[in-house]
């Protein structure tokens, strides 16, 4: 049976400036001299290194963009559009990271629009859902998981446009993980939505694991059963921890 291509995609947050670019630059080397891996590799710097990042010309990097708004252009201050980050150069928007929904109050219904129009502008999405501290202890992550997925998804996804990031909300820059056998669990139970909703295409969606993923526990997380790739925040700053992350995909 065909599986999913892994995703290794690296969110720098509200982190970098120009001299950032070093690093992107020593990722390409170490991809270069390293042994091939077996997976594609994304890094979304903030906004406003977007399109100097991808005028870099970096083959084996696609750069991305960490939000948008649902409309193409309008009266929105401060705000931007998944068109205009195409033309800067995006290949995919981060929508519905827990920050955001935390930070800025987004809903689930917001991120169905936004995933509307980073389809619309013809990049991938990538779909963050998680659950928080309080809601895992009282036993509640299958419920708030899929209940964020089923409405942050609208019809038009499907596995070449749109990715998901399950992202415990208490894992992210905590250093600490869930066991590989929760993370197998909550994928699987992703997956099983997924086929429920997009029939035989939900096999190929990638499911991607983000919280404190680090080099040294890369390769384990990865292994586990329906993770197709990894979304890092932290280890994503250093060209050699974000490569020894991607490391889990070579031979
Ligand atoms: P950390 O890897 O720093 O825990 O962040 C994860 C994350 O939020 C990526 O989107």
């Amino acid at each position: 049976m065909q599986k999913p291509h892994p995703l290794v995609a690296g969110n720098w947050k509200m982190n970098g400036v120009t001299a950032s670019h070093a690093e992107l630059e020593a990722l390409s080397t170490l991809l270069k001299t390293d042994s091939p891996a077996e997976c594609e590799v994304l890094i979304c710097p903030p906004a406003t290194l977007i399109a100097s990042s991808s005028n870099m010309g970096l083959s084996a990097i696609k750069i991305g963009a960490q939000d948008c708004h649902s409309e193409v252009s309008g009266a929105h201050t401060g705000d931007i559009s998944a068109v205009m980050l195409k033309d800067a150069g995006a290949d995919y928007v981060i929508v519905g990271h827990s920050e955001r929904r935390a930070d800025h109050d987004e809903s689930s219904d917001l991120i169905n629009a936004k995933t509307k129009a980073v389809h619309n502008a013809g990049l991938r999405a990538i779909v963050c859902v998680g659950e928080t501290d309080a809601e895992r202890v009282a036993g509640d992550t299958s419920t708030v998981v899929l209940g964020q997925l089923l409405v942050s998804l609208p019809d038009s996804c499907t596995s070449e446009n749109t990715v998901i990031g399950y992202e415990p909300v208490w894992a992210i820059g905590t250093g600490k993980t869930p066991t590989v056998e929760d993370v197998a669990d909550i994928h699987t139970e992703i997956r099983t939505a997924l086929t429920e909703r997009f029939g035989e295409d939900g096999a190929m969606f990638r499911i991607i694991y983000g919280g404190s993923v680090k080099p040294s526990n890369a390769k384990e997380l990865m292994a586990a059963l329906n993770v197709d790739g990894a979304l890092v925040g932290g280890a994503s700053l250093k060209a050699t921890d974000f490569n020894g992350i991607i490391a889990a995909y070579r031979a």
